[in-house]
């Protein structure tokens, strides 16, 4: 079966932090000394041009600026960087163009400038509004300058944002996380991620666990806060992703939708289809910034490029697909791995008949489309209830 061309994203890495957050397992590193902005943007535009080949011609749907802390940068630096990408790259005239803020890192007059070079949607690191737990999670930043920072991104004309919150946070109880998503509500945001902290191996809390909230209070809390999003107008479209109708994120759904995107910058991932090589490329960045920087003069920056095995391309399509609410397309499995339906077997089987998917039939109708001929994958809410369970099913051997 051919390999058909998902939309195409851009991510860009900016790897540092003004400290290290005791949970955080993300390619971040506590900044020492000054950054050094100049050379990084120009590292990134070197790396850029390496995989520009590979993807002649197509346009670039969504850019987003993670971390690390990217409102480090200055807004020149970000300016510079999206100009250069679409200098290199046909970025779309209505691309999103997201980039990840720390409150404890902007103000004001920052948010107007990063608008003014080009980003149109802001993912602000709220965590929590509780001082005492913003001091546990080892955040900069208080609960009164989230809601500051809040407001100034609003201020400065930024109408498509999204809020990250995290909870069941150590010692947290179902009132306490319901709270902070009350307060996230206050301030209208179109988007809302709704982590469940975990503990990442390598990381403070896995050498030395707070405690966490039980099992049950953790489901209490997960239906609470819920409810609370969904009877306000929120969409579950995805585990961890809530959004007002059209204003779930762009950049995140191709990823979910197994679409392709070119990672830049330290630590980097990306994946591009490529027909004519019958292949689906993963790469990877190297990880650590400086080395990163320096590889950039000769290529080096590569730390790995894989043709992923077809078996793995069934999996990887089902693990990131079934973490969304909508169906599956059974034609866009077929078109995005190359490979038949049956390549999920016995995955599927097995899924069906444990309730955590559903197979609907085509549609039908007068003029059915070719994805309709070939029907859908439904997850359950058992399926979205045990995720780790549905998504085990479909790994390789
Ligand atoms: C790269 S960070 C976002 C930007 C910025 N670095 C910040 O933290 O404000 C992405 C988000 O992942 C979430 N996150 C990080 N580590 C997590 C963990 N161990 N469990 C759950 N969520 C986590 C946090 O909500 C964080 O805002
Ligand atoms: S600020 Fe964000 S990226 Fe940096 S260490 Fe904390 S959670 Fe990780």
């Amino acid at each position: 079966m051919p390999l058909t061309l998902p939309p195409l994203s851009l991510y860009i890495h900016l790897p540092w932090c003004v400290a290290k957050c005791p949970y955080c397992d993300f390619n971040s590193h506590a900044l020492s000394g000054d950054l050094p902005e100049q050379a990084y943007v120009e590292a990134l535009m070197a790396d850029l041009e390496l995989d520009l080949p590979r993807v002649w011609g197509r346009t670039v749907h969504s850019v987003f600026f993670g971390g690390g802390t990217p409102s480090l940068f200055s807004a020149r630096a970000i300016g510079q960087v999206i100009d250069g990408a679409s200098a290199r790259l046909k970025l779309a005239p209505n691309a999103e163009i997201t980039m990840e803020a720390n409150p404890g890192t902007v103000e004001h007059d920052r948010f107007e400038a990063y608008r003014a070079a080009g980003v149109n949607r802001i993912s602000l690191g709220v965590q929590t509004f509780d001082d005492d737990q913003l001091r546990t999670l080892g955040r900069i930043h208080d609960g009164t300058q989230a809601g500051r920072a809040i407001g100034a991104l609003i201020d400065a004309g930024f109408d498509n944002f999204n809020l990250d919150l995290m909870w069941a946070l150590p010692g947290q109880t179902v009132e306490q996380a319901l709270t902070d998503v009350e307060k996230a509500l206050a301030f209208d945001p179109p988007h809302v991620s709704h982590y469940q902290l975990t503990l990442e191996p390598n990381t403070v809390f896995a050498a030395r666990p707070p405690t966490l909230p039980d099992e049950e209070t953790v489901w209490a809390m997960q239906d609470a806060c819920g409810e609370r999003l969904s009877a306000v107008g929120y969409e579950n479209y995805e585990i961890s992703a809530w959004a007002k109708p059209n204003h779930a994120s762009r950049h995140n759904l191709n990823y979910w939708r197994f679409g392709d995107y070119l990672g830049i910058g330290a630590g980097a991932s990306g994946k591009i289809t490529l027909p004519a090589e019958d292949a689906v490329l993963r790469t990877r960045r190297k990880k650590i910034p400086h080395s990163w920087m320096a590889a950039t003069g000769d290529n080096s920056f590569i730390a790995e490029q894989v043709h992923v095995a077809k078996e793995e391309l069934a999996f990887e399509y089902m693990l990131n697909r079934t973490r969304l609410s909508e169906p599956i397309p059974v034609a866009g499995f077929a078109a995005l791995t190359g490979l038949s339906i049956d390549a999920l077997e016995p995955g599927l089987g097995r899924a069906i008949e444990s309730g955590l998917l559903e197979r609907r039939e085509p549609v039908g109708g007068a003029t059915p489309t070719d994805a309709d001929e070939a029907g859908y994958l439904i997850r359950t809410e058992r399926g979205a209830q045990y995720l780790n369970d549905l998504q085990a099913l479909f790994l390789p051997g």
